[in-house]
């Protein structure tokens, strides 16, 4: 199989692979209860909409989108930011009290729910150079066609502004490490302006 040329692509590779494996033990692992009730999440979620805005469609540039994300993705953050290996200060203490449960429940529900986009203003070169971009790094080899994600892989397409652009810039500067050194390898040779045609493509996908 030849794969496309990228620079550091083999140790890249190796690290998708290794994500995505460790991705299935870890859902392997999953009591058979793990069918978490997206109406319990509901309730559970009432601190939450105040930042993360009504159903989870935010419209606050920092806070991101939680409809339509994906429930492994939901439930990994909540996880990473509960054991500490994500950092950030207004969302780190919201997960304090919330048990393994609560995060599945509330995974289940943010994940059922539809987003509705907020697009910045379309600029068509901006764009147009993020697609360039986004295909030349292969973004999509891990977020699939359309940045629609799977699994541990959020969905990104329709997100914020904003919270793409500082989302690229922390794996970049590794303030965010939760990644297992994808988004950190993906990220590096990126700059300022790419970090914004790639935001502005993918936040005008749907
Ligand atoms: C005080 C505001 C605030 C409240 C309340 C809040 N969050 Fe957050 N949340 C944030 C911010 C800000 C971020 C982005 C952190 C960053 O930039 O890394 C975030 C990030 C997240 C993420 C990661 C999303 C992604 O795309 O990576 C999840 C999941 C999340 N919050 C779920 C919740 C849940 C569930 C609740 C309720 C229990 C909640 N949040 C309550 C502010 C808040
Ligand atoms: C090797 C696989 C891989 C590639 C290639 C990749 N990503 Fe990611 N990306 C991930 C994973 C895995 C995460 C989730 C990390 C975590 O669990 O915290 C992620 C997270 C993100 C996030 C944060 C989303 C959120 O809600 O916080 C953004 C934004 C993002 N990627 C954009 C991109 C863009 C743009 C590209 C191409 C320039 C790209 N990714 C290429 C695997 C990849």
């Amino acid at each position: 199989m030849t794969m496309p040329t990228l620079r550091g692509a083999p140790r890249s590779m190796d690290r998708a692979w290794a994500a995505l494996l460790c991705g299935w033990f870890a859902a392997a692992w999953l009591p058979s209860n793990a069918r978490a009730d997206a109406e319990a999440g509901k309730a559970k979620a009432q601190v939450c909409v105040a930042c993360h805005g009504p159903m989870g469609n935010s419209t606050t540039p920092d806070y991101p989108i939680l409809a339509g994300q994906t429930a492994r993705y939901i439930y990994l953050q909540l996880r990473d930011f509960k054991e500490g290996r994500r950092n950030h200060p207004p969302m780190s203490p919201m997960v304090d009290n919330l048990s393994r449960e609560d995060m599945q429940d509330l995974a289940d529900y943010f994940a059922a729910q539809k987003l509705v986009p907020v697009t910045i203003k379309p600029d068509g070169a901006r764009i147009e150079a993020g697609r360039k971009k986004s295909a030349e790094v292969l973004c999509t080899m891990c977020h699939l066609g359309g940045f629609s994600g799977q699994n541990e892989i959020p969905r990104v397409a329709g997100q914020l502004y904003p919270y793409i652009v500082k989302q690229l810039q922390d794996f970049r500067s590794h303030t965010r490490t939760n990644d297992a050194g994808n988004m950190a390898s993906v990220t590096r040779n990126l700059t300022d302006d790419d970090i914004r045609n790639l935001a502005a493509y993918v936040n005008n996908l749907q």
